[in-house]
């Protein structure tokens, strides 16, 4: 079995799956829980980005040489999903607008995508910590003051996803600093050392990527779901 020596990044605009047979395909190629899931969601939009974030963890997955036809998972106590089958390689997804996210790595990792629209000063005052508020607040050029506000939203989802807590980890307990990358410091001031990349595509998105052993790869690997789909193996085997 091929580990990944690092954290490797995936990301796919899913709007490719507004066709109907590259949905059905796509159905088809998704494990039995990733169906039922996606299954219950309202929005077509939300449907293809659950399809389309497996199809990226697939891909992943088929880069290293893994099989994917017996992969199977489990979920972590607040519900962070974790590989069974293959083991030693662990993810994370993350989905906004139209594109999703996919991090696999041999060490834990956290994953977010954000999609740039305007800035929600609720979230700023409910979730941001003193010092990122601080910093938004200096930021004199609206669109970079825009930019800024999805970055620290991305830094800190995709930190508290390293973790699994969820919401458990109280988000404005914790600073990261986008000017400095390897900390997210603690209120009582305890440096965490992790390392944070940062990803943009096409000027729409922002998207962070979480590690504590080192920094995940530099480039982000843009698939195109429709090629993704070509190359999986058409069955619909496994699940969370
Ligand atoms: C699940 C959670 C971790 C992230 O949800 P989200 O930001 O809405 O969604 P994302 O698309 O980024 O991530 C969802 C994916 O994370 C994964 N996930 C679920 N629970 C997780 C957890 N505890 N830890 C890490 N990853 C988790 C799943 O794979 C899920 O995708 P799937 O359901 O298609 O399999 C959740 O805690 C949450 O609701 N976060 C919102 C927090 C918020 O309001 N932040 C404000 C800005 S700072």
């Amino acid at each position: 079995m091929a580990e990944p020596l690092g954290t490797i990044v995936y990301a796919a605009n899913v709007d490719a799956l507004a066709d109907e047979k590259l949905y059905a395909a796509a159905f088809l190629a998704a494990s039995d829980q990733r169906r039922e899931k996606t299954l219950r969601l309202r929005s077509a939009r939300d449907r293809r980005l659950s399809l389309g974030v497996e199809l990226l963890l697939r891909k992943g997955l088929l880069d290293l040489g893994l099989d994917t036809k017996n992969m199977t998972y489990g979920l972590g106590e607040n519900g962070k999903p974790f590989l069974r089958r293959p083991e030693g390689v662990c993810f994370n997804l993350s989905h906004s607008g139209s594109c999703v996210l996919c991090a696999i790595s041999p060490w834990e990792v956290g994953c977010d995508i954000q999609r740039i629209t305007a800035i929600r000063p609720g979230i700023a005052e409910r979730f941001f910590a003193p010092r990122e508020r601080e910093l938004l607040m200096a930021c004199g050029d609206r669109q970079e003051q825009r930019e800024l506000f999805f970055r620290i939203w991305a830094l800190k989802e995709s930190y508290m996803k390293l973790t699994g807590l969820g919401m458990r980890l109280g988000l404005s307990e914790f600073t990261v600093d986008p000017k400095e990358n390897c900390v997210v410091t603690t209120r009582d001031g305890i440096r965490q050392p992790v390392f944070f990349r940062e990803y943009e595509i096409d000027g729409n998105y922002r998207c962070a990527v979480c590690c504590r052993q080192s920094e995940p790869e530099g480039a982000l690997h843009k698939e195109d779901l429709a090629r993704v789909l070509a190359m999986l193996p058409g069955s619909g085997d496994g699940g969370f």
